[in-house]
């Protein structure tokens, strides 16, 4: 565990500043086609901003980049959401209110940036990619199985 939080600390030291924050793997297929295809774009415009922080780019930029991911966060929820209901997937609500507290906090980071309030820093980066990747490896792993048995594909 302490060897874990070590790691992440060390992200942002001059050699490792170029790396992608967070890969893509099998772990995180949820075996939909376009929902695997959405979820690789949000890992890579975290990585992008990443790598935008470790390269020291400017508030304007890093705010624009922040911007492209909270509306495609918000794109993608939508995505799924209407998959769900479209096959009565019983665990939408909970699913739904999931992604709604999610979009209020992104949002609300977004809203502290822009006045000024917040930067973006290592604790926001991870803070982003372990809300993505848990979502992805909790709560949406649970409606694939169901969605693929309805012939989603
Ligand atoms: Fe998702
Ligand atoms: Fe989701």
């Amino acid at each position: 565990m302490g060897l874990q939080l070590i790691t992440h600390t060390i992200t942002f030291d001059q050699e490792d500043k170029q790396m992608a924050l967070v890969d893509w793997n099998d772990n995180l297929s949820v075996n939909i086609k376009e929902v695997d295809s959405e979820h690789k774009k949000l890992i890579g415009m975290i990585n992008e901003l990443h790598s935008a922080m470790g390269s020291g780019k400017g508030k304007d930029a890093m705010g624009k980049i922040l911007g492209g991911l909270v509306e495609y966060t918000e794109t993608h929820f939508s995505y799924e959401e209407n998959l769900m209901q479209k096959h009565n997937y019983p665990g939408y609500l909970s699913h739904k209110g999931l992604h709604d507290a999610l979009t209020r906090q992104v949002r609300d980071l977004q809203s502290k940036f822009r006045e000024g309030k917040a930067l973006v820093t290592v604790e926001v980066m991870n803070f982003l990619k372990d809300w993505l990747t848990n979502h992805i490896q909790n709560a949406d792993k649970k409606y694939g199985p169901f969605l693929t048995g309805k012939g989603v594909v």
